[in-house]
Protein backbone atom coordinates (compact mmCIF):
# COMPACT_ATOMS: atom_id res chain seq x y z
CA UNK A 1 0.00 0.00 0.00
CA UNK A 2 0.96 3.15 -1.11
CA UNK A 3 0.50 6.10 1.23
CA UNK A 4 -1.17 8.69 -1.20
CA UNK A 5 -3.74 5.50 -1.61
CA UNK A 6 -5.03 6.60 2.03
CA UNK A 7 -7.53 9.19 0.69
CA UNK A 8 -9.56 9.40 3.55
CA UNK A 9 -8.82 11.68 6.76
CA UNK A 10 -12.01 9.78 9.35
CA UNK A 11 -12.34 11.18 12.96
CA UNK A 12 -12.34 8.72 15.64
CA UNK A 13 -16.54 9.49 16.84
CA UNK A 14 -15.87 6.64 19.90
CA UNK A 15 -13.43 4.54 20.60
CA UNK A 16 -14.38 1.49 23.21
CA UNK A 17 -12.73 -1.74 24.80
CA UNK A 18 -15.20 -4.67 23.37
CA UNK A 19 -12.59 -7.24 25.26
CA UNK A 20 -9.57 -7.85 26.83
CA UNK A 21 -7.22 -6.34 24.62
CA UNK A 22 -9.62 -5.50 21.58
CA UNK A 23 -10.96 -1.91 21.12
CA UNK A 24 -13.43 -0.62 18.88
CA UNK A 25 -13.44 2.32 16.67
CA UNK A 26 -16.56 4.31 14.99
CA UNK A 27 -14.57 5.92 12.17
CA UNK A 28 -17.16 9.03 10.76
CA UNK A 29 -16.27 11.82 8.11
CA UNK A 30 -15.08 15.19 9.85
CA UNK A 31 -18.17 17.43 8.29
CA UNK A 32 -20.61 13.96 8.65
CA UNK A 33 -21.20 13.26 4.87
CA UNK A 34 -21.75 9.69 4.03
CA UNK A 35 -18.69 7.51 3.52
CA UNK A 36 -17.95 5.31 0.06
CA UNK A 37 -20.03 2.23 0.24
CA UNK A 38 -18.52 -1.10 1.04
CA UNK A 39 -19.60 -4.56 0.77
CA UNK A 40 -19.56 -7.18 3.43
CA UNK A 41 -15.61 -8.35 3.86
CA UNK A 42 -13.73 -5.31 3.20
CA UNK A 43 -11.27 -4.26 4.72
CA UNK A 44 -9.73 -0.50 5.32
CA UNK A 45 -5.74 -0.09 5.24
CA UNK A 46 -4.81 2.50 7.81
CA UNK A 47 -2.16 4.62 8.63
CA UNK A 48 -1.38 3.61 11.92
CA UNK A 49 0.18 6.55 15.04
CA UNK A 50 3.45 5.23 14.99
CA UNK A 51 3.38 5.69 10.57
CA UNK A 52 3.21 1.91 9.78
CA UNK A 53 -0.39 1.21 7.50
CA UNK A 54 -2.10 -1.85 8.85
CA UNK A 55 -5.16 -3.34 7.15
CA UNK A 56 -8.47 -3.99 9.37
CA UNK A 57 -11.56 -5.29 8.49
CA UNK A 58 -14.75 -3.39 8.53
CA UNK A 59 -16.84 -5.16 10.79
CA UNK A 60 -20.50 -3.11 10.48
CA UNK A 61 -23.15 -3.56 8.56
CA UNK A 62 -22.32 -2.42 4.59
CA UNK A 63 -26.09 -1.05 4.81
CA UNK A 64 -24.59 1.97 7.73
CA UNK A 65 -23.07 4.43 4.95
CA UNK A 66 -22.34 7.11 7.59
CA UNK A 67 -19.55 4.81 9.30
CA UNK A 68 -16.95 2.55 9.42
CA UNK A 69 -16.65 -0.07 11.97
CA UNK A 70 -12.89 -1.62 12.95
CA UNK A 71 -11.60 -3.87 15.82
CA UNK A 72 -7.95 -4.19 16.81
CA UNK A 73 -6.60 -6.92 18.93
CA UNK A 74 -3.67 -5.00 20.81
CA UNK A 75 -0.86 -7.33 19.90
CA UNK A 76 2.33 -7.08 22.19
CA UNK A 77 4.65 -8.90 19.74
CA UNK A 78 3.48 -7.04 16.99
CA UNK A 79 5.58 -4.44 14.80
CA UNK A 80 3.94 -1.78 17.17
CA UNK A 81 1.13 -0.46 13.97
CA UNK A 82 -1.75 -1.92 16.34
CA UNK A 83 0.21 -0.74 20.20
CA UNK A 84 -0.22 2.26 18.69
CA UNK A 85 -3.79 2.60 18.04
CA UNK A 86 -4.70 0.69 21.01
CA UNK A 87 -3.13 3.02 23.04
CA UNK A 88 -3.03 6.15 21.27
CA UNK A 89 -5.80 6.90 19.15
CA UNK A 90 -8.10 8.72 20.76
CA UNK A 91 -12.01 10.21 20.09
CA UNK A 92 -11.47 12.93 18.06
CA UNK A 93 -8.23 11.99 16.66
CA UNK A 94 -7.80 11.65 12.84
CA UNK A 95 -6.58 8.57 11.35
CA UNK A 96 -5.62 8.39 7.72
CA UNK A 97 -7.94 5.55 5.67
CA UNK A 98 -7.69 4.02 2.08
CA UNK A 99 -11.05 2.96 0.61
CA UNK A 100 -12.78 -0.09 1.37
CA UNK A 101 -10.77 -2.58 -0.73
CA UNK A 102 -12.78 -6.35 -0.38
CA UNK A 103 -10.85 -9.57 -0.94
CA UNK A 104 -13.60 -11.89 0.82
CA UNK A 105 -16.75 -11.44 -0.79
CA UNK A 106 -19.44 -13.50 -0.08
CA UNK A 107 -20.73 -15.17 -3.28
CA UNK A 108 -24.29 -14.70 -3.39
CA UNK A 109 -27.04 -16.99 -3.53
CA UNK A 110 -25.33 -19.76 -1.80
CA UNK A 111 -27.54 -22.74 -0.30
CA UNK A 112 -26.03 -22.59 3.43
CA UNK A 113 -23.04 -20.61 4.36
CA UNK A 114 -20.68 -21.57 7.12
CA UNK A 115 -18.78 -18.81 9.19
CA UNK A 116 -15.45 -19.99 11.16
CA UNK A 117 -13.77 -17.01 13.59
CA UNK A 118 -11.01 -17.51 15.23
CA UNK A 119 -10.48 -14.39 18.14
CA UNK A 120 -10.32 -10.98 16.24
CA UNK A 121 -11.36 -13.17 13.08
CA UNK A 122 -14.91 -12.13 13.87
CA UNK A 123 -15.06 -9.00 12.61
CA UNK A 124 -14.91 -9.12 8.59
CA UNK A 125 -17.68 -12.17 9.60
CA UNK A 126 -19.83 -10.24 12.09
CA UNK A 127 -20.56 -7.68 8.91
CA UNK A 128 -21.13 -10.53 6.77
CA UNK A 129 -23.86 -12.31 8.58
CA UNK A 130 -25.48 -9.05 9.74
CA UNK A 131 -25.42 -8.42 5.97
CA UNK A 132 -26.98 -11.70 5.04
CA UNK A 133 -29.76 -10.85 7.96
CA UNK A 134 -30.53 -8.14 6.33
CA UNK A 135 -31.20 -9.29 3.28
CA UNK A 136 -33.38 -12.25 4.72
CA UNK A 137 -31.22 -14.93 4.16
CA UNK A 138 -30.90 -17.08 7.12
CA UNK A 139 -28.72 -19.98 5.71
CA UNK A 140 -26.02 -19.39 7.57
CA UNK A 141 -24.18 -20.72 11.09
CA UNK A 142 -21.20 -19.29 12.65
CA UNK A 143 -18.39 -21.08 14.73
CA UNK A 144 -16.77 -18.46 16.71
CA UNK A 145 -13.68 -20.31 18.53
CA UNK A 146 -11.93 -18.13 21.27
CA UNK A 147 -9.77 -18.45 24.26
CA UNK A 148 -12.44 -17.22 26.89
CA UNK A 149 -15.52 -15.35 27.85
CA UNK A 150 -13.60 -12.08 28.15
CA UNK A 151 -11.21 -12.03 25.21
CA UNK A 152 -14.17 -12.47 22.98
CA UNK A 153 -16.12 -9.48 21.36
CA UNK A 154 -18.82 -8.85 20.08
CA UNK A 155 -20.28 -11.59 22.49
CA UNK A 156 -23.37 -9.98 23.69
CA UNK A 157 -24.33 -8.37 20.81
CA UNK A 158 -23.62 -11.94 19.55
CA UNK A 159 -25.57 -13.55 21.76
CA UNK A 160 -28.85 -11.02 21.83
CA UNK A 161 -28.72 -10.91 18.32
CA UNK A 162 -32.14 -12.00 16.29
CA UNK A 163 -29.50 -14.47 14.96
CA UNK A 164 -27.84 -15.82 18.03
CA UNK A 165 -29.30 -19.71 17.76
CA UNK A 166 -27.46 -19.79 14.41
CA UNK A 167 -23.88 -19.04 16.38
CA UNK A 168 -22.49 -21.02 18.40
CA UNK A 169 -19.16 -19.61 20.58
CA UNK A 170 -16.70 -22.13 22.07
CA UNK A 171 -13.79 -21.24 24.61
CA UNK A 172 -11.27 -23.61 24.42
CA UNK A 173 -9.67 -21.71 27.75
CA UNK A 174 -5.76 -22.29 26.23
CA UNK A 175 -5.91 -26.20 26.50
CA UNK A 176 -5.87 -27.49 22.64
CA UNK A 177 -7.20 -30.83 24.25
CA UNK A 178 -10.61 -28.43 24.52
CA UNK A 179 -10.51 -27.24 21.03
CA UNK A 180 -13.76 -27.08 19.36
CA UNK A 181 -13.85 -30.49 16.67
CA UNK A 182 -14.63 -28.60 13.15
CA UNK A 183 -14.80 -32.37 11.35
CA UNK A 184 -18.54 -32.81 11.84
CA UNK A 185 -19.23 -29.52 10.64
CA UNK A 186 -16.83 -29.85 7.80
CA UNK A 187 -17.24 -33.38 6.71
CA UNK A 188 -19.72 -33.13 3.92
CA UNK A 189 -19.17 -29.99 1.62
CA UNK A 190 -23.24 -30.36 0.60
CA UNK A 191 -22.82 -27.08 -1.80
CA UNK A 192 -22.22 -25.24 1.42
CA UNK A 193 -19.38 -21.91 1.30
CA UNK A 194 -16.97 -21.78 3.96
CA UNK A 195 -15.62 -18.53 4.79
CA UNK A 196 -12.44 -18.65 7.77
CA UNK A 197 -10.49 -15.87 9.26
CA UNK A 198 -8.36 -16.34 12.23
CA UNK A 199 -5.28 -17.48 13.41
CA UNK A 200 -2.96 -19.53 11.30
CA UNK A 201 -3.53 -22.57 12.91
CA UNK A 202 -7.25 -22.11 12.96
CA UNK A 203 -7.02 -21.67 8.92
CA UNK A 204 -4.46 -24.74 8.40
CA UNK A 205 -7.11 -27.08 10.27
CA UNK A 206 -9.73 -25.97 8.29
CA UNK A 207 -7.85 -26.26 4.79
CA UNK A 208 -6.42 -29.62 6.08
CA UNK A 209 -10.12 -30.44 7.09
CA UNK A 210 -11.71 -29.19 3.52
CA UNK A 211 -9.65 -31.00 0.86
CA UNK A 212 -12.41 -32.83 -0.36
CA UNK A 213 -14.53 -29.57 -0.63
CA UNK A 214 -14.28 -27.75 -4.23
CA UNK A 215 -11.55 -24.62 -3.85
CA UNK A 216 -13.99 -22.09 -4.43
CA UNK A 217 -16.41 -23.30 -1.63
CA UNK A 218 -13.54 -22.45 0.81
CA UNK A 219 -12.13 -19.19 1.41
CA UNK A 220 -9.43 -17.56 3.80
CA UNK A 221 -8.62 -13.97 5.49
CA UNK A 222 -6.10 -12.94 7.95
CA UNK A 223 -6.53 -9.41 8.44
CA UNK A 224 -6.13 -8.75 11.98
CA UNK A 225 -5.07 -11.96 13.05
CA UNK A 226 -1.79 -12.58 14.79
CA UNK A 227 -1.30 -14.68 11.87
CA UNK A 228 1.74 -12.95 10.71
CA UNK A 229 3.16 -12.70 14.68
CA UNK A 230 3.60 -16.63 15.29
CA UNK A 231 6.71 -17.12 13.33
CA UNK A 232 10.46 -15.93 13.68
CA UNK A 233 11.88 -13.70 10.96
CA UNK A 234 15.55 -14.01 9.64
CA UNK A 235 16.83 -11.78 6.94
CA UNK A 236 18.00 -13.24 3.65
CA UNK A 237 18.85 -12.62 0.33
CA UNK A 238 16.77 -12.56 -2.59
CA UNK A 239 18.31 -12.78 -6.10
CA UNK A 240 16.13 -12.22 -9.08
CA UNK A 241 17.46 -14.24 -12.07
CA UNK A 242 16.08 -12.45 -15.08
CA UNK A 243 16.56 -8.66 -13.73
CA UNK A 244 20.16 -9.91 -12.27
CA UNK A 245 19.47 -7.95 -9.23
CA UNK A 246 20.19 -8.79 -5.34
CA UNK A 247 18.25 -7.48 -2.88
CA UNK A 248 18.13 -7.64 1.36
CA UNK A 249 15.49 -8.75 3.09
CA UNK A 250 15.60 -7.61 6.76
CA UNK A 251 13.65 -9.35 9.58
CA UNK A 252 11.36 -6.11 9.94
CA UNK A 253 10.13 -5.95 6.08
CA UNK A 254 8.53 -8.64 4.28
CA UNK A 255 9.38 -9.86 0.66
CA UNK A 256 7.19 -8.03 -1.00
CA UNK A 257 8.04 -4.73 0.81
CA UNK A 258 11.65 -5.11 -0.29
CA UNK A 259 10.76 -5.89 -3.59
CA UNK A 260 8.65 -3.08 -4.06
CA UNK A 261 11.85 -0.47 -2.10
CA UNK A 262 13.89 -1.87 -4.92
CA UNK A 263 11.48 -0.60 -7.58
CA UNK A 264 10.44 -4.24 -8.41
CA UNK A 265 6.66 -4.33 -8.91
CA UNK A 266 4.50 -7.01 -8.04
CA UNK A 267 1.24 -7.28 -8.10
CA UNK A 268 -0.92 -7.93 -4.59
CA UNK A 269 -4.12 -7.35 -3.01
CA UNK A 270 -4.62 -8.83 0.74
CA UNK A 271 -1.28 -8.73 1.35
CA UNK A 272 -1.89 -11.88 4.16
CA UNK A 273 -1.29 -14.54 1.71
CA UNK A 274 -4.66 -15.64 0.96
CA UNK A 275 -5.65 -14.02 -2.02
CA UNK A 276 -3.10 -15.42 -5.04
CA UNK A 277 -2.37 -12.51 -6.39
CA UNK A 278 1.25 -12.16 -5.26
CA UNK A 279 2.29 -15.83 -6.97
CA UNK A 280 5.52 -15.15 -7.74
CA UNK A 281 8.07 -18.00 -9.95
CA UNK A 282 10.42 -19.70 -7.17
CA UNK A 283 13.64 -21.12 -9.02
CA UNK A 284 15.44 -22.24 -5.46
CA UNK A 285 15.93 -21.66 -1.95
CA UNK A 286 14.97 -22.75 1.36
CA UNK A 287 11.21 -21.23 1.54
CA UNK A 288 8.97 -21.16 4.56
CA UNK A 289 5.58 -20.82 3.19
CA UNK A 290 2.88 -19.00 5.24
CA UNK A 291 -0.07 -18.19 2.67
CA UNK A 292 -3.23 -19.79 2.36
CA UNK A 293 -3.44 -20.54 -1.63
CA UNK A 294 -0.54 -22.44 -2.77
CA UNK A 295 -1.57 -26.65 -3.09
CA UNK A 296 1.47 -29.07 -1.60
CA UNK A 297 2.35 -29.80 -5.34
CA UNK A 298 3.16 -25.80 -6.52
CA UNK A 299 5.33 -25.37 -3.50
CA UNK A 300 8.43 -26.12 -5.22
CA UNK A 301 7.70 -23.67 -8.10
CA UNK A 302 5.89 -20.63 -6.37
CA UNK A 303 6.03 -18.25 -3.56
CA UNK A 304 3.46 -15.84 -2.58
CA UNK A 305 5.76 -13.16 -1.77
CA UNK A 306 3.48 -10.79 0.80
CA UNK A 307 3.63 -13.28 3.56
CA UNK A 308 6.41 -15.98 2.82
CA UNK A 309 10.35 -15.54 3.25
CA UNK A 310 13.31 -17.80 3.41
CA UNK A 311 14.72 -19.33 6.33
CA UNK A 312 17.72 -17.78 5.41
CA UNK A 313 20.52 -18.18 2.74
CA UNK A 314 19.36 -16.80 -0.60
CA UNK A 315 16.37 -17.05 -2.39
CA UNK A 316 16.46 -17.15 -6.32
CA UNK A 317 13.10 -15.94 -7.94
CA UNK A 318 11.83 -15.33 -11.31
CA UNK A 319 11.97 -11.91 -11.45
S1 LIG B 1 -1.27 -10.32 -1.99
FE1 LIG B 1 -2.83 -11.77 -1.63
S2 LIG B 1 -1.72 -13.64 -1.44
FE2 LIG B 1 -0.17 -12.12 -1.58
Amino acid sequence: MNTSELSLDLIVQSKQQIANGIFEFDLRHPDGHPLPAFSAGAHLSVKTPIGLVNKYSLSNNPLQHDRYVIAVKREERGRGGSLSMADELMQGSILPVSLPNNVFELVPDRPEYIFIAGGIGITPIYSMIQSLYHQNIERFKLYYLTRDAPSTAYMEALAQSPFRDQVIIHHDEGDPERSFDLWPVLEKPAHRQIYCCGPRHLMEAVKDMTGHWSRDAVTFESFGTDAALSRTNVPFEVRLQRSDKIIQVSEQSTLLEALRESGVQVSSSCESGTCGSCRTGLISGDVEHRDMVLEDHELQDNIMVCVSRARGGTLVLDL
